[in-house]
């Protein structure tokens, strides 16, 4: 049957379905504003596939029914992306392969590059366009009837991540293709999302401010930042995308890669920027372009590991081909990495917050990828011996964004004289108390009279995950504890104008902002306040379960390691930590300062166990079905006060709860003579009970 054979009303029914797909995809993709829910939709969706099973021939590849990708696949799905999956993105397949590219890192293999294409294409001098190498994430991005309806990660190239929201919001104002006259029904954008150099700094600082892990470098952190199932996390992190080719068109294609990006740069999507482009002449220019590039890398606000090299024709593109994961059109041509050989001068320890000894090596200045490094962490004991790094030593070094720079290895020179292995003090060095080594961390032991630690733990407290006083950065804390205003947190309260205007950097009004920060950070919640003493092994979530549990301050002054062991999540080692912390006569003393002082620790009124023993030994019957909650949640919650939930009524039974449409039980309640509980009189007594 061909589609003139097929009934006219079927055809208009099929052409109205499919209007009406490809609105309400524009809606929910492209504004995020859907009209229908998506069990409407779906209803649509299934009318059209099922017409088009019984008329095959009316079926017309972009039929919302047939599209791979970005689209098609939500059909099966009755959430929206976000929600698909609590755990992970969801997956979709590329509407086509998304290639890598072969690198090369010297002229000569360039040459040859060059060789053999031109043998290739019989041609005496090629046109090469040539981009930088942006050290980013690649995205695909789908555009119907000029609007964005969808985006996802490269994944392995043939399937990749759906991060739609993501995309949107670092797309805001490129969500429509400014295109007049003809829009291509759907075209496929593929460009690199990066974080600039600037806004990777600012969020690094952001992260170690809230006492969170920091990325490693920009490209981590972009895509850290992008596969990201809350798409309002991306919207915060400033990403910046750059497109560098038109996969799929429903137009034909521009013939020229130097064409295809000016139309996407005149649809209004990012492109590299042109003075950063260039149609090259042949495989001379080509390196000459590189060179520059090479030259200029340490000026741009961002990352680049190499260039790009395409052929401009794409007929001689398609002449080439493929192989199976890479385009034989095109080649990156790669920077040297950014490591360096220099000496290790001297290996001396810093003193962390935790009391942590972090061996840091001196080196003898060296430029890496235009910055002068001259020291370099080596984490931890155990780290230095297994690199055996030794004072004298010639090492590669390695600088990844803005981080402190790492030692990669070391380099084994025939015939040197080497110094002994290093060894860890047995003394602290900032305030001579004895050094303990847990695992492969040593620790300082004089946890309150080190200045070192100190000055951690006071920034800690201040942090925005604990006390949240602000204005008290690393500097102010240093200067503070020089100058002996502050020997313990309990100072903090005893602080005075005065004394903060003799800090370098204060005015009256820094002053009056800093005080006044203090005063109202003195009736802290019990969680952040644990976590802001800065006991070893309790984070946010255990400062958070001790809060709970205990309710007050006072009652985990005596706290035993037993009762605390007794405690999910809590094992012997947090235990110990807690005990140990209150047990210390110097940290009680501090506390017992800071409540004369005015620190008012707020207490929780009924604490996990007390509100565990309200329904404690009772037994809870269901039957029928609760619309508020699901029968799974209403028994943890039951559990969570002490109650037990079981499938048959007994005269043990202590309530049985009623829902809609009840069954037999109930009249085995009423049998038996026991209480009825309705869903609202069920909620309230968990409510009576929960709070
Ligand atoms: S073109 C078939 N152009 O480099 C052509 N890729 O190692 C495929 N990349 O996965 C890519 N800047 O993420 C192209 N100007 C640029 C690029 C670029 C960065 C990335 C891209 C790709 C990787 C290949």
């Amino acid at each position: 049957m061909s589609p003139s054979d097929v009934p006219l009303q079927v055809q208009t029914r099929i052409d109205e379905l499919r209007e009406q797909l490809h609105r309400h995809n524009r809606l929910y993709y492209g504004h995020g504003e859907p009209e229908i829910s998506d069990s409407e939709y779906d209803k649509l969706f299934k009318a059209l596939r099922d017409l088009e099973e019984q008329y095959p021939d009316m079926v017309t590849p972009d039929s919302p029914t047939q599209r791979v990708g970005y689209l098609a696949g939500q059909a099966d799905v009755s959430l929206p992306p976000t929600v698909a999956s609590a755990t992970a993105l969801k997956k979709v397949p590329h509407d086509r392969q998304l290639l890598s590219l072969d690198s090369v890192l010297s002229a000569d293999d360039v040459f040859a590059f060059d060789k053999r294409v031109r043998k290739e294409l019989d041609a005496e001098q090629i046109e090469y366009v040539v981009e930088p190498k942006y050290d980013g994430l690649s995205v695909v991005i789908v555009y119907e009837d000029g609007m964005f309806t969808g985006g996802a990660t490269r994944g392995d190239g043939q399937t990749g991540e759906l991060i739609t929201p993501n995309i949107r919001s670092i797309l805001s104002r490129f969500q429509c293709l400014k295109i007049e006259g003809n829009v291509p029904r759907r075209v496929v954008v593929r460009g690199e999302v990066y974080l600039r150099l600037p806004d990777f700094q600012a969020l690094n600082r952001q992260l170690t401010e809230r006492g969170e892990k920091t990325f490693a470098n920009p490209r981590n952190a972009a895509s850290g930042s992008l596969r990201q199932l809350d798409a309002g996390i991306t919207a915060s992190r400033l990403l910046a995308l750059t497109c560098y080719d038109l996969m799929v068109s429903s137009d034909p294609l521009p013939r020229t890669h130097w064409e295809t990006v000016s139309a996407l740069h005149a649809w209004g999507v990012p492109v590299p920027d042109p003075a950063q482009r260039q149609v090259c002449e042949g495989i001379e220019e080509v390196i000459a372009f590189h060179r520059g590039m090479l030259e200029k890398r340490e000026t741009l606000p961002f990352e680049i590991d190499g260039i790009v090299v395409k052929l401009n024709s794409r007929d001689f593109q398609e002449q080439l081909g493929e192989k199976s994961r890479s385009p034989r059109w095109a080649v990156a041509f790669k920077f040297p990495p950014r490591k360096e050989l220099t000496t290790v001068q001297d290996i001396v320890v810093s003193v962390g917050r935790t009391g942590a000894l972090t061996p840091i090596a001196l080196l003898t200045p060296v430029e890496v990828g235009g910055v002068t490094i001259s020291r370099a962490t080596l984490h931890n004991v155990e780290e230095v011996a297994r690199k055996d790094v030794r004072v004298g030593d010639t090492v590669k070094v390695e600088r990844a964004g803005d981080v402190i720079p790492d030692i990669v290895e070391r380099i084994e020179i025939p015939g040197e004289q080497r110094a002994g292995p290093f060894e860890v003090p047995r003394a602290c060095p900032v305030c001579q108390s004895a050094v303990v080594r847990e695992g492969p961390v040593s620790y300082c032991t004089g946890q309150i009279v080190c200045s070192a630690q100190l000055k951690g733990g006071i920034q800690h407290f201040a942090s925005k995950g604990a006390l949240n006083i602000e204005g008290l950065g690393e500097k102010t804390v240093s200067q503070l504890v020089d100058k002996f205003f502050v020997k313990d947190l309990s100072d903090l309260y005893r602080l005075t104008g005065d004394q903060l205007l003799s800090l370098d950097g204060f005015a009256e009004k820094s002053a009056t902002q800093l005080l006044s920060a203090i005063r109202q950070s003195k009736t802290p919640a019990l969680d952040r306040f644990l976590f802001g003493l800065g006991i070893h092994h309790v984070g946010h979530h255990v400062a958070q379960i001790l809060a709970s549990e205990f309710g007050a301050l006072e009652k985990l002054l005596t706290v035993t390691c037993e009762e605390l062991q007794d405690i999910r999540d809590i094992g012997p080692e947090i235990a110990q930590s807690v005990v140990s912390f209150f047990a210390e006569e110097r940290n009680v003393a501090v506390l017992t300062d800071m409540k004369v002082l005015g620190v008012t620790v707020q207490t929780i009124l009924r604490t996990t166990s007390e509100r565990a023993g309200l329904l404690k030994g009772k037994s809870f019957v269901f039957t029928g079905g609760l619309e508020s909650v699901s029968r799974q949640e209403a028994t943890q919650r039951l559990q969570a006060l002490g109650g037990r939930v079981t499938s048959s009524v007994s005269k043990r039974t202590a309530y049985v709860i009623v829902g809609k449409d009840p069954g037999s039980k109930l009249d085995e309640a009423k049998r038996l003579g026991i209480s009825v509980l309705d869903e609202a009189g069920f909620l309230e007594l968990l409510r009576a009970g929960g709070d």
